[in-house]
């Protein structure tokens, strides 16, 4: 389970992603990003935060403690922004916090190269949970006292939109062995070592941890799962996911192996300045 916080004061709107998510200071004296259950996607994203989260986190990677923060939509009520006060109305009891890393810069690897190592198990992790959302226009990395964190891992496992109940073995199976979209990650160009990660990685993504990682949902956000009879026959239908998946790596290891070599020759991001004017400095 998660630690338990109540929220005592909303402080501000956090506008750099797309889901609002709002900095709020709590009972324990901590801060907190806050993600509401009330905002336009859903309770999903909040569990696939929770279940990447944790997961990723077991598997070594830093990521910001993850607790339930229980909001009053009365703390709402003096914000200016009529948009806050609504996702603050339509939230109220329990939503996802994640402690705020106060003064964490947006890892740039051209500024900060986390090294192949790191940039192939954050990589594989990506693949695994299905990730679409670390690209270089929006790395969610933060770069916080010298160690990268990840954060936002609400675009992942993103097969639970479309179920309607358990999965089937085919369907599980054939979602499984899909190659992972590398093609924008951001840490492409670290040359990633994703044979490193697998042999590291692999062995580590055990019954265990998947069932420690998807008990950490509360059952409210599993409850009335349409198709589902229980929370818990939810949770077993993420394990049974992310299990295929681990065991289809045959399939995807290889082009996410080849799309690390491609991505390694081009180390640059896009051009920041216009091509004439490299040209014109050449011809000086
Ligand atoms: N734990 C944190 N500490 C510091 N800043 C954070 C934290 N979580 C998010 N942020 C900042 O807020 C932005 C939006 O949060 P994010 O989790 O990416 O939500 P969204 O789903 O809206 O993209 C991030 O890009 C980052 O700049
Ligand atoms: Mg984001």
């Amino acid at each position: 389970m998660l630690r338990g916080v109540t929220a005592i004061r909303y402080v501000t709107p956090l506008r750099e992603g797309g889901s609002l998510p709002g900095l709020m200071e709590a009972d324990d004296l901590g801060t907190y990003v806050v993600k509401f259950h009330g905002a336009g996607q859903g309770r999903k994203v909040l569990v696939a935060e929770i279940v990447a989260g944790e997961l990723a986190r077991g598997l070594g990677l830093a990521v910001p403690e993850l607790v339930t923060v229980d909001v009053d939509p009365r703390l709402g009520l003096a914000e200016p922004d009529q948009e806050v006060q609504e996702l603050l109305r339509n939230s109220p009891g329990r939503n996802l916090g994640v402690d705020f890393l106060p003064g964490a810069l947006d890892l740039d690897p051209l500024a900060f190269d986390p090294g192949p190592e790191f940039a192939g198990r954050v990589l594989w992790f990506d693949a695994l949970v299905g990730n679409v959302d670390r690209s270089w226009r929006n790395a969610n990395l933060l770069l916080w006292h010298r160690r990268p964190y990840l954060i936002d891992h609400g675009a992942t496992l993103t097969f639970h939109h479309g179920w309607s109940g358990p999965p089937t073995a085919e369907a599980l199976a054939q979602r499984a062995a899909r190659p992972y979209d590398a093609g924008d990650h951001v840490l492409l160009g670290c040359a990633p070592d994703v044979d490193a990660a697998d042999a590291e990685l692999a062995p580590r993504v055990t019954p265990a941890l998947l069932a420690a990682a998807t008990a950490a949902v509360p059952d409210a956000w599993l409850d009335g799962e349409p198709g589902f009879d229980e929370p818990d026959d939810v949770r077993a239908a993420y394990v049974a996911a992310l299990t295929a998946r681990l065991d289809a790596r045959a399939a995807w290891l290889p082009p996410l192996r080849e799309a690390a070599a491609a991505g390694a020759e081009r180390r640059t991001r896009p051009a920041k300045h216009p091509s004439w004017l490299a040209e014109w400095r050449a011809a000086r």
